[in-house]
């Protein structure tokens, strides 16, 4: 990255401390005058404060979804447009950031699974998730990433709202509209749009701006409209699998 600047790099860094400090904070209240007691009397205390260590750990996740969403809403941490990659640029600094305050815990959420958590986390961050949505996968650009309800995300895609070219960075809004479908393991870049009722194929690549109208499917690397057979299993595959 261009411009590397000590002073920026120094900010970047204090930011990121305080705000990991402010969601150690409570749960490492909670450890110190609740749980590590009770390990240090007999074996009935052990396993009550093994219980209560795992309250605090759910403490910490909340304070950890929390506690770095507001400090990005207070400190207006928002990125757009196309920049060099350069840490002098606002927007640049703004996106390195937020990913070092979201990731740790996007990561965690969706290796846990934890749909709604999730959904939080990515509006505190300036995203949006409708209702009913199982979001699989990880949304590395909170705000600039839109699902709509009743929509299926597939476990292990990603979700890019940024794109490294040329030096250039490219900061573009993912829409994903309601009802749609996005297959297992795919990959969807800055500026993408699914509208309602479209579907994404399984290990698909949906390139940057490409648009997927409505009711359509797209598949593939990169994906392109594929012609749909049927909409419904088939008779014979509805006698091999017992419906
Ligand atoms: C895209 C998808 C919906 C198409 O299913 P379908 O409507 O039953 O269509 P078909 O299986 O008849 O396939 C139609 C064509 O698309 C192709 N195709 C299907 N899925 C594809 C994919 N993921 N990538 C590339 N091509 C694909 C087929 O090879 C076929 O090509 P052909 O016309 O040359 O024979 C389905 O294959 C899929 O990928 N579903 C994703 C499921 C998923 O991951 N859900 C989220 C997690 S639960």
């Amino acid at each position: 990255m261009r411009g590397y600047n000590l002073g920026i790099v120094l900010k970047i860094t204090i930011i990121t401390f305080v705000v990991y400090l402010l969601v150690l904070i409570i749960p490492g209240l909670i450890f110190k005058y609740a749980v590590f007691p009770l390990f240090k009397k007999d074996i009935y205390f052990f396993f009550l404060g093994l219980l209560l260590l795992l309250a605090d750990l759910w403490v910490l996740m909340l304070c950890a979804i929390i506690f770095p969403g507001v400090c990005w809403r207070m400190l207006n941490l928002r990125f757009s447009g196309v920049h060099p990659l350069d840490l002098s640029v606002r927007d640049v600094r703004n996106w390195v950031l937020t990913h070092m305050i979201y990731l740790p815990t996007a990561v965690v959420l969706d290796f846990f699974h934890f749909y709604p958590l999730k959904a939080i986390h990515v509006w505190l961050f300036g995203g949006r998730i409708g209702k009913n949505v199982v979001m699989g996968g990880l949304v590395l650009d909170p705000s600039k990433f839109e699902v709509g309800d009743d929509t299926v995300v597939g476990g292990f895609s990603t979700i890019l709202g940024h794109a490294v070219e040329r030096g250039n960075i490219i900061y573009g809004k993912v829409t994903i509209g309601k009802k749609c479908g996005v297959g297992i393991r795919s990959l969807i870049l800055p500026g993408a749009k699914l509208n309602d009722g479209s579907m994404l194929g399984a290990q698909s690549l949906l390139a940057k701006n490409i648009e997927v109208p409505k009711n359509e499917t797209y598949a593939g690397v990169p994906a392109k409209k594929i012609s749909i057979h049927s909409h419904c299993p088939n008779e014979n595959f509805k006698k091999t699998n017992g419906y």
